[in-house]
């Protein structure tokens, strides 16, 4: 049975795991709310594992999340006649009461918001929600915060894919997929071996996680993973979204977490430490690892013409988990030295850029 999380205060790694949810909505909500021009008249957030708001120190919880965050967009849906709706869920009967009393008592009367309250097992409510979701392009933010790793399986992750205008982030015990995963019943949720981990380290457990998601898509989707250590145990969670932008606004707030790889909240490659837990003498041991691949990789595809344009350029990077600014070390790099033309670099709203410039190879 897993740990009740509100009876306690919340730990350095569900905080972390709250901020990023918070950091995400607040570059999520004006995208929506304060647009230049308005597509959709409804905006929705659901919160499919609610729990009790907040812990028992007080610390917000993602439904209180959700409403302090939406504090300073009031005239904005106001003055768009925006149509906001806030879907909270919590199966246990005992949090859902307290839920509805902490949300009753945290909402002000007259807010320009809708909350919904449910106490559904997730799977049937998901279905439900699901046939009002898919027909229809309202933008909506989805957080599953389930515990362990048993919601969301194949059938509902392909579910979340398939909406429009939709982001998600999931939340996944990592490191029991590892260790259970000979378990029979874990097959039901997901199918992945004791072999898909042999050639990974536990600390690594949640990027094996993430590729098995990854491989599920057979289209394109942009996904990010981050990871979270608690004691032994690596947890993270998965962010979707069908628009290259939610992808740059998840990265931007990651790579501030850490900014040395951009997806765990500690050292996950042990990047620019000796053995011995200092700091190398010698600079180019001290540069991150994966930044090191990444520069390597991307500089071979550009000059092997297999990524010929600006935004290829910039996509290719998003997906793998890197910033434009990351791309463009790159990029000044080869033009300085002469090896392509002097192309114009972008730091931000890659979504943006049209027409592509194209990179030409000088031999
Ligand atoms: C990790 S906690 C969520 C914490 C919440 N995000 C917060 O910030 O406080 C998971 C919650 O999901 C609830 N839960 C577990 N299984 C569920 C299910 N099948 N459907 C809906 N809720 C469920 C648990 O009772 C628990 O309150």
């Amino acid at each position: 049975m897993a740990k009740d999380i509100h009876k306690n205060e919340f730990d350095f790694g569900t905080k972390i795991k709250l901020e990023i949810f918070r950091e995400y909505l607040k570059a999520w909500l004006p995208t929506f709310t304060k647009a230049r021009k308005i597509y959709w008249n409804d905006i929705f957030i659901y919160d499919f594992f609610s729990g009790e708001g907040k812990d028992s120190e007080g610390n917000s919880g993602s439904p209180l999340i959700i409403i302090e965050e939406l504090t300073s967009h009031h005239e904005a849906i106001n003055s768009n006649n925006l149509n906001l709706r806030v879907v909270l869920n919590e199966k246990l009967k005992r949090k859902f009461n307290v839920l509805k009393e902490v949300v009753h008592s945290r909402v002000a009367s007259g807010v320009p918001y809708k909350i919904e309250l449910y106490q559904k097992p997730f799977k049937e409510f998901f279905q439900e929600q699901y046939f009002r979701m898919k027909s229809d392009q309202s933008p909506r933010l989805i957080f599953l915060d389930q515990y362990g790793i048993k919601e969301i399986t194949k059938d509902v992750f392909s579910m979340l894919v398939s909406l429009k205008r939709t982001d998600f982030i999931f939340f996944i015990s990592s490191s029991f997929v590892r260790r259970f995963n000979e378990q029979e019943e874990f097959q039901n949720y997901i199918a992945l071996t004791k072999n898909d981990f042999d050639k990974s380290r536990p600390v690594h457990s949640h990027r094996v996680i993430f590729e098995y998601y990854k491989a599920l898509l057979g289209k394109e989707y942009h996904l990010a993973p981050f990871s979270i250590k608690k004691g032994s145990n690596v947890y993270g969670l998965i962010f979707g979204s069908n628009h290259s932008l939610g992808l740059e606004k998840f990265l931007n707030i990651a790579w501030k977490i850490n900014p040395h790889s951009g997806d765990a909240n500690f050292n996950i490659d042990e990047e620019g430490y000796l053995n011995t837990g200092q700091w190398s003498l010698f600079p180019s041991e001290n540069l991150p690892k994966k930044l090191n691949i990444f520069e390597r990789d991307l500089k071979t595809k550009i000059l092997s013409g297999e990524l010929s344009s600006d935004i290829e350029v910039y996509n290719y990077s998003l997906d793998q988990g890197f910033l434009p600014r990351h791309a463009n070390a790159v990029l000044k790099e080869l033009i300085s030295s002469g090896r392509i033309n002097n192309i114009k670099t972008t730091s931000s709203n890659i979504h943006r850029l049209s027409p592509p410039q194209k990179i030409v190879i000088h031999e």
